[in-house]
């Protein structure tokens, strides 16, 4: 116990410094609890309000997909560069190493193959193990419109659920049939179904048309994925614009993992989203990376 002699008596107040109240980084995300805003914090970097998350999640019902075959190899020297990362927790507990500190969003929905019908999918994680975990967030794929819409929609809700009895935040994932349109009306219904059942931030696909409606009309922030490989330029510009159109950030896999110089591309993608680098001066980074094989 403290000596009570030693005890100082308060008197520096600071009457003149009125205490700060200020608002969350996040859009939509005020009312959040603290644990919930401390772990989405430990996902968007707090001085930007944006985050470059690497996306391996793919496994859950790809296998091993081109470039993921040896995460240890191809994946890990990557973290450094990513804010955060998206993996299942079969990767998580083999092959990352927990000395990795940042967020970690769990692929938290899964059961059909790729052979399969993959609108059926359930909850596949239990929210106890997540919390062992440590995880940021939680995230389900959304199919709306989807032969299971019900059953995904539900999903979601649970976890989100589940998610605030522990402070964990949920990613609503939109996942695009082969069979429906990819255009703005299809993901403004799709990313407010997410956000309007609770989904602390939602991932999307980017239109080129209408895009800044998708995230006007969503209250909580939006990430793009990154969808299948296209070359470099392409796919920074497709980030830049998303950006500027009002984007929080990207959650991409294949136009990075799948690269000829995946260091060099994820260090190009941080420059757009962090900096507003345009997507010319990226690229000259990507370039100039691959050849020093940075
Ligand atoms: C799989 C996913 C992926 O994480 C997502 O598609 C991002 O990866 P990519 O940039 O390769 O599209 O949610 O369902």
């Amino acid at each position: 116990m403290a000596d009570k002699d030693s005890i100082q008596e308060t008197h520096n107040y600071h009457l003149d410094i009125p205490m700060k109240n200020e608002l969350f980084m996040l859009q939509g995300s005020n009312s959040l609890d603290w644990g919930m805003k401390n772990r989405l914090s430990n996902i968007f970097n707090p001085e930007t309000g944006r985050t470059v998350m690497l996306a391996i999640d793919h496994g859950y019902f790809l296998g091993p997909t081109a470039g993921l075959e040896r995460v240890d190899v191809t994946i890990v020297p990557l973290l450094p560069y990513a804010d955060t990362l998206m993996c299942t927790r079969g990767i998580l507990r083999s092959t990352i190493p927990p000395t990795f500190t940042k967020g970690i969003v769990l692929r938290s929905s899964g059961g059909p193959s790729i052979l399969k019908e993959l609108s059926n999918e359930e909850i596949a994680v239990d929210i106890e193990d997540a919390v062992r975990l440590n995880i940021a967030a939680l995230a389900v794929q959304v199919f709306v419109g989807g032969e299971h819409e019900t059953k995904s929609i539900h999903n979601l809700t649970r976890l989100v659920d589940m998610g605030n009895r522990y402070g964990i935040p949920v990613l609503g994932v939109t996942a695009v049939g082969k069979e429906m349109v990819r255009d703005a009306k299809y993901m403004r219904l799709a990313t407010r179904i997410c956000a309007e059942l609770g989904a602390s931030y939602v991932k999307t696909y980017y239109v080129p048309e209408e895009f800044e409606t998708v995230t006007a009309s969503c209250p909580v922030p939006i990430v793009i994925a990154g969808g299948k490989k296209i070359p470099e330029l392409d796919a920074l510009k497709m980030a830049h614009n998303a950006i500027q159109q009002g984007a929080c950030g990207v959650d991409m896999g294949r136009n990075i993992f799948q690269c000829e110089a995946p260091s060099a591309m994820i260090q190009a993608v941080r420059k757009v989203v962090h900096e507003n680098m345009s997507p010319k001066d990226a690229y000259e980074v990507y370039q100039n990376l691959k050849k020093e094989k940075k």
